[in-house]
């Protein structure tokens, strides 16, 4: 069979990727305390065979909360809970920081989460870099050193207390009133330079064992961490020259610590507005987004080095401007924006069309998603994609029966799901306790 790929998507706030989502006609403007209305986008994205959901998390809020909603679920492990509830197949990846977190914190409730939804459950060990998070815990960010030293030793101690319990340990005989057998339920007795746990963790495996590691990161120490714990790595992207290159350096990482690099998968973001044309596209992001724009006029004179005018949105760029127009080397979005500078596009138009967004945007038609996903994939840049819909209630189905039938039409994206489990679903091997190679 030929290589397919993986499809992720992001479930933040319970609106959507862009800050306008939460007031959009049709939108329940209280969706962010909704359980419900998650679940409803959870069972969209199943719909569409997508193998995980990703919650990211900090947890704080810095932004403008007078206009626009914080990024994060209200908790993201009570979230998956319900969505557990409430679906059959789809994965359901959280964000647990590794800095902030107790270990047996984490390896209790993601392992909890595993055997409520049978086997579906992702960690993305993150070790957080902001000093909003830290303040939270009274805290400041450690060196990237020490939260790495932290980070290591965290997974290592998870997986330990995940394995804790024997494979068959739990007997559960009536007849005999045996209820485990303890010898094979055992203390894990680690310890390190920064965190430790006796245990043992007394919950037994799940369907698919223990829970798959994600990563999110981009230094050389998150290529380390990735490379000897990750099955998958959400990442951030802009071309496929640095896709490449990222999903290479995670690769590398995990032959370096002694595993078969097919086992990371490196998945990159993407943002959606499936719309029927490229024009009702810009106008649905005008709508979201275009309160905005004057300030990030801003930002796109740095970007193209010419001075634009905030005052004039309805205006293509001039010649002169045009001509003077150089893409910033101290942002991978450049070259993009003036491309469509280029086009003969509106101030309001180029950025209508994503191109500050914190992930390659289609604007348009399912078929230019469907034709970047393919891009990229064939390209060898990327394992797949976790894509950022700009507003849950509708962009979620937008992409379901907008997207998915192509790459489906054209052999890229499964079906169906093949397995019941994450690990089924992202192709991760079979793991119990720590993995002994690395
Ligand atoms: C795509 C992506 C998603 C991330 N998601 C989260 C997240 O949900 N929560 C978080 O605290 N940090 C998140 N991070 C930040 C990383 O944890 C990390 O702190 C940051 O990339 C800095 O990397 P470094 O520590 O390797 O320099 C994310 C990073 C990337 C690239």
């Amino acid at each position: 069979m030929t290589k397919q790929m993986i499809i992720g998507m992001h479930l933040g706030n319970g609106y959507g990727s862009q800050p306008g989502a939460w007031r959009m006609p049709g939108v329940d403007p209280k969706n962010f305390a909704s359980f419900d209305a998650k679940v409803r986008y959870a069972q969209a994205a199943e719909r569409g065979k997508m193998q995980f959901l990703f919650l990211p998390d900090g947890p704080s809020h810095v932004g403008d909360i007078g206009n626009e909603a914080p990024h994060f679920n209200l908790d993201v492990m009570m979230t998956l809970a319900a969505i557990a509830r409430g679906t059959e197949r789809i994965g359901l990846v959280a964000t647990g920081s590794t800095t902030f977190n107790e270990p047996y914190n984490l390896a209790r409730s993601f392992k909890a989460l595993d055997i409520m939804s049978h086997g579906r459950a992702g960690w993305n060990a993150v070790t957080s870099s902001g000093e909003d998070v830290a303040a939270n815990y009274g805290q400041r960010i450690p060196s990237s050193a020490d939260r790495y030293g932290r980070a290591h030793e965290t997974v290592q101690l998870v997986q330990a207390l995940w394995g804790s319990w024997g494979k068959d340990a739990w007997v559960h005989d009536v007849e005999s009133g045996r209820f485990a057998n303890e010898d094979q339920i055992q203390p894990i007795n680690m310890g390190g330079k920064y965190v430790a746990s006796r245990g043992p963790l007394y919950i037994p495996p799940s369907e698919q064992g223990q829970p798959v590691i994600f990563h999110a990161g981009g230094s050389p120490n998150a290529h380390a961490l990735a490379g000897r714990f990750a099955n998958v790595v959400i990442g951030a992207t802009f071309t496929i020259e640095d896709a490449k290159a990222q999903r290479q350096a995670f690769r590398d990482a995990a032959e370096h610590a002694g595993r078969d690099p097919d086992e990371i998968k490196f998945i990159a973001g993407m943002m959606t507005t499936i719309a029927a044309d490229r024009r009702a596209g810009l106008d649905r992001k005008i709508a979201l987004t275009g309160r905005t724009f004057p300030q990030r006029v801003r930002y796109l004179e740095q970007m193209l080095g010419v001075p634009l005018d905030p005052s004039r949105l309805n205006e293509p760029l001039s010649k002169q401007q045009l001509a003077a127009a150089r893409p910033s080397p101290m942002d991978p979005r450049s070259r993009n924006a003036l491309k469509i500078a280029k086009e003969g596009w509106s101030l309001s138009d180029i950025l209508a069309h994503g191109v500050i967004d914190y992930h390659p945007s289609i604007v348009g038609p399912g078929v230019e998603a469907a034709d970047h996903m393919q891009e990229w994939f064939e390209a060898g840049a990327v394992d797949g994609f976790w894509i950022s819909p700009d507003v849950y209630q509708d962009g979620v189905d937008a992409f379901v029966d907008g997207v998915v039938p192509i790459l489906q039409e054209r052999g890229l994206f499964h079906r169906d799901y093949e397995g019941a489990t994450l690990r089924d679903h992202v192709g991760a091997p079979a793991q119990y306790g720590i993995d002994p190679r690395v």
